[in-house]
């Protein structure tokens, strides 16, 4: 009898490997292979010959006329903005965060929204009996909504529920709770999640069904095990925000059916997730009396320019004019938010000179500019769309970099290089 080859699976990418060893080969990561059961081999693994016996598709040209599948709007133009205008039917979507952010809350919210305008909506908790679930719709006023409720690990259960009668989402709270019989192996582990995905996934494209499913995340923020996951479904989305903070954002990582720049912005109040449609003013801290150490930066979310605020810090064992090397330098984001745009370059410089050398910058202020290398402060996207957003809220001046046009209704001071900067804030 052939001896059954022991096996090995990441649980961070999935890869399989014969052979414990201490870090993955294929992403690297550590302790993270653990021994599963062999998987269930599918007539997919078979020999492929060219003997016949399938069915022939259908092949059609790229110039055919396609209909763009009708989205459903959830009713919260936040959640529908983040994923690209309104939920696609048969489409398959991965929402990510941390424990307790407020992916079951979200989610509870949509699916009741969807309820109400008449769809038909299920929602299977394997974290919560279907009670506690239903407790939580009554205390966010949303009792009267006629989402169906199941509390639910097995897939092979959950399918053959709502098989007979396709509802028009379902929603699984989380993949992380859910078995698969097709194959061996505890709830959690990847080759589990993965083959509850599948499950589910295929079950959205049959059947026309838009499958959500919660992903919880792990501390390095991918999501816990399955970032095989990613490349299931159509969408993944990520529920960000800081626990400590009110504020929750929605951004797409992926998203066959849309672009991944805008966000959708939340604050979690007791009476549940509530939209911030101006996100601007929920990022800035009260700007009264100017404050050393901080600078405002107007961002771009996708269409949308969102003003943030940028906090330093140094601690220096020694005042040394402007020396970094010996300062203990902290930079923050207030509110929780979290900015990738290189057009923030001048705003984290000026927050820092400004920290170091204890002089503010004019709280009325915005700042933004790209910084080269070698110091010159370069033009940056969306200034006019970013100047417009600033003068609306009540900014007067701007620090730019020259040859941006725009700004009308703002003072503008128009630098070409670092030295510039740090010329003006110490005044010289
Ligand atoms: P939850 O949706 O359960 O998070 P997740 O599903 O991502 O784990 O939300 C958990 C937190 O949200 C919880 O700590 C309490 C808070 N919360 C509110 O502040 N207000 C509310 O109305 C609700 C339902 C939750
Ligand atoms: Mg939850």
């Amino acid at each position: 009898m052939a001896k059954v080859k022991a096996r090995y699976v990441c649980q961070a990418c999935g890869s399989v490997s014969h052979r414990w060893q201490g870090q993955c080969a294929d992403c690297a990561e550590w302790n993270t292979l653990v021994q599963e059961a062999a998987e269930v081999t599918s007539i997919f693994a078979a020999k492929h010959n060219l003997q016949g016996g399938g069915r022939v598709v259908q092949l059609i040209g790229l110039n055919t006329p396609a209909a763009l599948p009708e989205r459903l709007p959830s009713g919260i133009p936040e959640f529908d903005r983040a994923i690209g205008g309104g939920i696609v039917p048969g489409s398959a979507m991965l929402v990510g965060g941390d424990p307790g952010i407020g992916k079951s809350t979200l989610l509870l919210q949509v699916a009741a929204r969807l309820a109400q305008a008449g769809h038909q909506i299920v929602y299977v908790s394997g974290e919560e009996s279907a009670e506690q679930v239903r407790l939580r719709a009554v205390r966010l006023g949303l009792g009267g909504a006629p989402v169906r409720l199941a509390a639910a690990t097995s897939v092979r259960d959950i399918l053959t529920t709502v098989g007979d009668d396709a509802p028009a989402m379902l929603v699984i709270d989380s993949i992380q709770t859910m078995h698969s019989d097709l194959i061996e192996g505890a709830p959690g582990t990847v080759s589990q999640v993965r083959a509850s995905a599948q499950e589910l996934v295929r079950f959205a494209k049959e059947r026309g069904t838009a499958v959500v499913l919660v992903g919880h995340v792990t501390k390095d923020g991918t999501i816990a095990g399955p970032r095989v996951l990613e490349h299931m479904v159509d969408t993944v989305l990520s529920f960000e925000g800081e626990r400590s903070h009110q504020y929750r954002i929605l951004r797409a990582m992926k998203n066959r059916f849309g672009g991944t720049d805008e966000i959708g912005v939340f604050a979690m109040e007791t009476e549940g997730l509530t939209e911030v449609p101006n996100p601007s003013a929920l990022f800035l801290t009260h700007r009264g009396e100017p404050v050393s150490g901080t600078s405002v930066f107007p961002a771009i979310e996708g269409s949308r320019p969102v003003l943030g605020e940028i906090q330093a810090l140094t601690v220096r064992e020694a005042r040394c004019g402007l020396s970094f090397a010996t300062a203990e330098v902290y930079l923050n984001v207030a509110g929780g938010y979290r900015l990738s745009d290189p057009a923030a370059d001048l705003a984290v410089a000026a927050a820092l000179v400004s920290a170091m050398s204890e002089r503010p910058v004019p709280s009325e202020a915005v700042v933004l500019g790209e910084i080269a290398l070698s110091g010159e402060i370069r033009p940056v996207a969306h200034a006019g769309l970013r100047l417009k957003e600033s003068a609306k809220l009540g900014f007067e001046t701007a620090w730019l970099p020259k040859g941006v046009k725009g700004g009308e209704g703002l003072r503008l001071a128009k630098f070409a290089n670092l030295r510039e900067l740090v010329d003006q804030i110490l005044g010289r």
